[in-house]
Parts: C-alpha cells; structure tokens; sequence
C-alpha cells in the first residue's frame, strides 16, 4: 500500500472516532453541556493537546460490546498546556455509552494519571458519566478500583481537580472525592445511587438535583468547592485554581508581579473590625484590605459560611487565607467548619503555600446536634492539621479568640511562627459574660443586688483579663499590632519565613482523625 493509502486510511479511522453525528451534538449542547472535546479545546492552550489512545476498542466478556461501537470507549485523554502550564487530562464522552466507565476507559485515565504523577503535573478530569458500564461487570468495577488507588497515590504529590459537567452516578463519584477540589456546575449530579434506585429502598422520592445537584453539593454537603453556571465557568475556574498552585509538592506555588504597594497600610482595618466583642463584622472585608487587591480566591465559598478558606496573593506570592467568619454563627467552630479548615491547610501544607489565620471566635459550638455527630472528631481535625503544617504559619487575632477555638486556630502553641493581636483582641478561656458569672457565682448570687453586682463583676473581669497584653506577657502573642500596618507586616514576615524548614518526626503516616 502506498503512503498515499495508508495516510487516507489513518483519517478514515481517526475521522470515525473522532466525528459526533451533528443531532448528538446537539442533543448535548440542547442539555446546556459540550462534547468532550469541545470542552478540551475550551481548557487548553490553542493546538497544545495531544490526544492518547484514539483506537482503544471496548472489551467485554460478559456482553458483545463490539457491535455496539463506543468511540474511544467513551473518554478523551491526553496532554496539554494550560497558560503554558503542562496538564494530563481525561473529558468523558456522554454521548458514547453515557460516559460510562469501561475496562479499557479506566485504562486511558490510569496512563494519564500514570503520565501526570510521574512528570510532576496537576491532573485533570472532566466528569459527565453514567458510572460503572453494567455490561462489563466486575472489570468495569476493577477500573475504578484502578483509578481509585493511582487518585490516593498522586494526592499530596501533584494537584488533582475535578470538574464535574454532567451527571456522576455510583463510583464515578468516588475519584472526585478522592482529589483535591470538585467544581461542579448547577446541571451536573452526583450521588452513590440515582432517585429511582432511592424510592425503591427508601420509598422516597427525590429530584435528580435535590438529590446531588451543583448546589446541594456546595451548600450542604461539602463535597463540591466550587459552583460554576455552565461549562464555560467551571473550565475558567480551572484555569483560576491552577494560577495560585503549583504543579507538584515539589515547587513553589507561581509568583506574578503584584501591582498593589507592600508598603500600602490597611487603616479600613478600624472601621471594619469593631471594638465590641458581639458586633458582627465580615471577614472578607478583612482579607480583601490585606491581601493584593482582587488577588481573593474563595474555596467552599457556601459551605460551613462560619468559616472562610480561600487562597490570595501578598505581593504576588500566593498565601492560602483561614479565617472565622463573625457575620455567621458569630464565627463559631464546628463540625463542617472544622472539616473545611482541617482540610484546606493540608492541601495548603501538601503543596507550599503559606497559611495566614485571621481568627475571631467565641468557641466551639455547644449542643447535642454537634456533639452527637462527632464535634469532638472533627474539630481534632483542625489542631492536627494545623500542628502538622510545617509551611510559615501566621496569625492575626482579629478580636475574640476564646477557649479551644483559640488554640486551634493556628495559636502560638500548635506552631504558628508568628502571631500578631489587634489592640481590641480578647484572648481568654471564654468572654467576660460567661467568666464573670461562673467564678463570681458565689459573690453574685449572695450580694444584696446581684444585678448590679453582676454588671460590675463583668467589668472588672473584662478590664484585667480580656486584652491581648497578658497573652503577649507570655510570649503567646508576638506583638500587638497597630490594624493599618497588617500587610505590611504579612508581606515582610512571608517573605522572612521563606526559608523556614521543618522537618516532622520520621514515621509511616499519622493517623487524622476522620
Ligand atoms: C451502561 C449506560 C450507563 C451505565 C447510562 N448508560 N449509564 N450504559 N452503563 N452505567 C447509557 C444509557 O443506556 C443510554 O444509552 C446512554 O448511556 C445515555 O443514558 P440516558 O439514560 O439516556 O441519559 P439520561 O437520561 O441523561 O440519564 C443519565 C443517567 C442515567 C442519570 C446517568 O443514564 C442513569 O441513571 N444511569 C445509571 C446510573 C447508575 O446507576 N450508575 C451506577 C452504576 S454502578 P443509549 O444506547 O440509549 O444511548 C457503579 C458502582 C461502582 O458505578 C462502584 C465503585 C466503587
């Protein structure tokens, strides 16, 4: 055959993959959604991808899947560039199969993940999958189990973020949760079960999207990070995320040039952070004053509002933001919140980037809902993601920082390197209210008035014990801080601790608690 032939030949071929019949397009775009491949092409750099493992046939044992042709068994996966930067990445193919995941559509994910693991690059999923691919059984379950392992094997290593754009049933859901960020946009689903497969169990009856929407996952159940309208958001969400974090646990995070002054002073900080311990302020106000201005890049933006995690530059490096949030729950810790924090500064920890705390919070959440779920669980997660952190921890302490919400948000004690209080920070066991009435009990309750003696008690307390100057009379605070000098100071100690290095204790691995 001559090349003339054989050129033809590899286009009739590639052209079969490759070509979608334009009512399937459509049927697609008619969703709201793209083919795999446009979605690629919408990521990438222009002409930067190098698509793998075109001919891949299905294989099945138990069906005759090979009448059925499923085009590149349902998954585009190849390399590429993002802002020049290298990626692996799979798009599944709705419209082949439901996306579902076969034998061989397992394997092409394993190469790429294989591909990004070992050249040190972030990788990328692109979900739209009915789950396993029932005809082929228990290999199709074997492909997870293989992704699965290669998800836990990569994570702390390289960066992996998954986009979910379409529907993501049974174990489609499980490599997502197993990496670092999901974004999700507000069509796609994602759950262990669908809603018929829910009423016949439970008799229940459930919308696809109550069930696993974009925003029950963002709002409610924490597993997405981020919501994005359509396709087009979430690819551009990719883009974002990929700017502040870098490509393996081995370097820095990328530094752009900031066009906001490090000398610039932040006396908003005295309007925005009021003197009174129980006027509610928002935090983000706060952040937006430090960090380079529109740098803000919130992560779990709905998710447990107590809390605030994001990630932000100070003087073009990236810096990963923990803060209490004061205009929700008053910033209390608990259990969704403690597991937001614990995990943000482990991904943070894993991958070089700086934590500041701000912190303002009254405690722990009291009550038998929290306690009965496992407040105790899940808030040692916080002080053991925090006490594992080795990257330069800082600290600001806004104003109340009460009782073991005080230590664990990244106190003096769990190794924070530097740790600044506002003038007006309170740093006790709990607030003057709660002190006073518990060790004046007695004196109260037996005084001719104990209103009046109630009231003055408090005072007292508050006067000798609710400021930031005994903390910082033991070295637990570093210095009281003037509130318009907090960037310049974050900028001159991040760049100071750039060469911080700690080593932990040599070990197999510690033992979170989950
Ligand atoms: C094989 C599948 C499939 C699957 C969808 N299809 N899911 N084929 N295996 N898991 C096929 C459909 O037969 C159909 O083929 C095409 O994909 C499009 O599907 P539709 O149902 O027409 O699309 P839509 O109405 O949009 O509904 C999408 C869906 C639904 C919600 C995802 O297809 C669905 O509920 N699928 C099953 C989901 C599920 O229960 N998966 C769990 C598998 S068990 P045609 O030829 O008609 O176009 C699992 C366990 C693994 O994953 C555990 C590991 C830990």
């Amino acid at each position: 055959m001559s090349m003339e032939h054989r050129l033809k030949e590899l286009e009739e071929k590639q052209s079969k993959i490759v070509k979608i019949d334009p009512q399937t397009v459509e049927k697609q775009h008619k969703k709201g959604k793209l083919t795999a491949r446009e979605r690629i092409d919408l990521l990438v750099d222009p002409n930067s991808f190098e698509e793998f493992d075109i001919f891949v046939k299905t294989r099945s044992t138990y069906f005759d899947l090979d009448k059925k042709f499923i085009p590149a068994d349902g998954v585009v996966t190849g390399v590429g560039r993002i802002n020049g930067r290298r990626v692996a990445i799979y798009s599944q193919d709705f419209t082949a199969m439901g996306g579902s995941l076969g034998e061989m559509h397992a394997l092409k994910i394993v190469k790429m993940q294989e591909m990004a693991l070992k050249l040190g690059i972030p990788f990328i999923a692109l979900n739209d999958s009915g789950g396993a691919r029932i005809q082929e059984g228990v290999d199709s379950l074997r492909g997870y189990g293989e992704i699965f392992i290669r998800n836990v094997k990569a994570s702390g290593a390289i960066p992996q973020i998954s986009v979910q754009l379409g529907p993501t049933a049974g174990g489609a859901v499980y490599s997502p949760a197993l990496m670092d960020f999901i974004i999700m946009t507000e069509k796609a689903t994602m759950y262990i079960t669908g809603p018929n497969v829910v009423e016949a169990v439970t008799g229940e009856k459930v919308t696809h999207e109550q069930l696993g929407g974009g925003l029950i996952h963002n709002e409610k159940s924490g597993v997405a990070h981020f919501l994005a309208k359509d396709d087009n958001e979430a690819l551009e969400l990719v883009k974002k995320l990929l700017s502040y974090i870098p490509d393996n646990y081995l370097q820095d995070p990328p530094e752009v040039e900031s066009d906001d002054s490090s000398d610039r002073e932040t006396p908003n900080l005295y309007q925005i952070v009021p003197d009174e311990p129980n006027l509610a302020f928002n935090v983000k106000d706060v952040i937006n004053e430090v960090v380079d201005k529109g740098t803000f890049f919130e992560v779990h933006e709905s998710f447990a509002r107590n809390a605030v995690v994001g990630f932000a530059r100070l003087n073009g490096k990236t810096v990963g933001i923990i803060a209490n949030q004061p205009a929700y729950l008053a910033g209390v810790l608990d259990i969704n919140s403690s597991d937001k924090i614990a995990r943000f500064v482990r991904f943070c920890d894993a991958f070089n980037i700086p934590l500041i705390t701000f912190v303002d919070t009254p405690g722990y959440m009291p009550g038998t809902q929290q306690e009965h779920n496992g407040v105790i669980r899940h808030g040692a997660k916080i002080l053991y993601a925090y006490s594992e952190a080795t990257v330069p921890k800082l600290t600001v302490i806004l104003r109340k920082a009460y009782g073991g919400a005080y230590i664990a948000m990244c106190s003096r004690h769990l190794g924070a390197d530097v740790v600044y209080a506002f003038p007006q920070a309170e740093i006790a066991v709990m607030g003057a209210e709660g002190a006073a009435s518990i060790i004046f009990a007695k004196e109260i309750t037996s005084s001719p008035n104990p209103e009046e003696t109630k009231a003055k008690k408090i005072l007292e307390y508050s006067e000798q014990f609710s400021n930031p100057y005994l903390a910082g009379e033991r070295g637990y605070v570093d210095d009281v801080i003037d509130p318009k000098d907090t960037r310049k100071k974050l900028i001159y100690m991040i760049e100071y601790l750039k060469s911080k290095y700690e080593d932990l204790p040599k070990k197999k691995h510690g033992n979170i608690p989950f």
